[in-house]
């Protein structure tokens, strides 16, 4: 039987990824981040889209290289349709499609979130791995998307939630903006949390119904409570940054975790996974840990290099959907809003 060689090219945000596949075990996974944005505070999708397009070529041929693959020998190439920043992906899936049709092989279009859902199924070797069985519960936190996800299968996931305002990174990246943080600020808030009490402070949390999230409730009162705090001591953040990080990622963590317990209690699905940029944080790990523990539960949570965008994920759901012969054709556009 032909080996399945799939070429995945990720380029949403601001990471530029390519990753090679080969019968579902991953040979290769090589990303570009840009350091560009770090002096804006944020993303500036101008200045993503050509860096896109100086690093796709040689991110591409460092993927190929690895994985020890040659252009020949590829059975489709996989790319990121969306949802993200539309010049941003227009860089990949306009190469994408190039590539595919030069070489006269399928092209596949994924939707990131789907990437995200299925980085549990990427295998580094060909050993047996403990997998998510279907259906089990998913909870997709990163910076544009808060979600729970009911996976059915690979190709069938309905969203059981999600943020009706912000997003859960979105939240902890503004909030540490406001506390003159860098950017991102996640990895920051995570690191200085470790260090602080997470009982120091009270944040509002949001009070809506179902298994939606609100976080934008969570950022004024962060902000109002700063302001108040810093009248009375100017370098108030100076002085309590480990704290206000910690407290602040308690609240976020208990308010993702209250929702996700409901919605276990209401399905009865007791297997759990966590997906997305947010699921690097370690104090969600740990409650996912907890209610492990406490609660039952089988949890799955990513290797930190699947956490964030990359496109091994993007080349596991491409090779899910060419064995389902999924395949579009070189007119499907790209989309920056696209739900699952
Ligand atoms: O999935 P992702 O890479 O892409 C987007 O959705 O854009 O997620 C990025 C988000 C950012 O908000 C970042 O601050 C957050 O994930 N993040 C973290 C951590 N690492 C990344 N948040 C909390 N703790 C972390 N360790």
């Amino acid at each position: 039987k032909k080996d399945i060689v799939i070429l995945g090219i990720e380029s949403s945000c601001d990471d530029t990824s390519a990753a090679v596949i080969r019968n579902g075990v991953l040979l290769s996974n090589v990303t570009a981040s840009q350091a560009v944005h770090e002096a804006y505070g944020g993303v500036v999708p101008e200045l993503a889209s050509r860096a896109h397009q100086q690093n796709v070529v040689p991110v591409v041929d460092q993927a190929l290289k690895r994985a020890g693959v040659t252009k020949e020998e590829l059975s489709a190439v996989a790319f990121t349709r969306g949802p993200g920043l539309m010049g941003s992906l227009l860089v990949g899936v306009s190469f994408a499609k190039g590539f595919a049709r030069a070489l006269g092989i399928p092209m596949i279009e994924v939707n990131h979130l789907q990437g995200h859902v299925l980085a549990h199924f990427i295998k580094e070797d060909e050993g047996d791995h403990d997998q998510p069985e279907f259906p089990f519960l998913c909870l997709l936190v990163s910076g544009g998307n808060s979600q729970i996800i009911l996976v059915k299968a690979y190709n069938d996931m309905e969203v059981l939630g999600q943020t009706i305002d912000d997003a859960a990174g979105e939240a902890i990246d503004k909030c540490s903006k406001v506390m003159g943080l860098g950017y991102p600020g996640g990895p920051i808030i995570d690191r200085l949390a470790r260090q602080g009490n997470p009982q120091a402070y009270s944040f509002a949390k949001p009070h809506i119904g179902g298994y939606d999230y609100s976080f934008s409730g969570l950022k004024t009162s962060f902000l109002y409570s700063l302001r108040d705090w810093m009248k009375e001591d100017p370098d108030f953040i100076e002085h309590h940054k480990e704290d206000l990080a910690a407290s602040l990622e308690h609240t976020i963590v208990d308010i993702l975790m209250k929702k996700l317990r409901q919605a276990v209690k209401d399905t009865g699905i007791r297997q759990v996974a966590v997906a997305g940029g947010v699921s690097a944080n370690n104090g969600l790990r740990n409650a996912f840990r907890e209610h492990a523990d406490k609660y039952g539960w089988k949890i799955f949570i990513p290797k930190f290099s699947y956490t964030t965008d990359n496109a091994a994920m993007i080349a596991i759901t491409g090779y899910f959907k060419y064995q389902d012969k999924d395949f579009c054709t070189i007119d499907m556009p790209a989309y920056s809003r696209v739900t699952l």
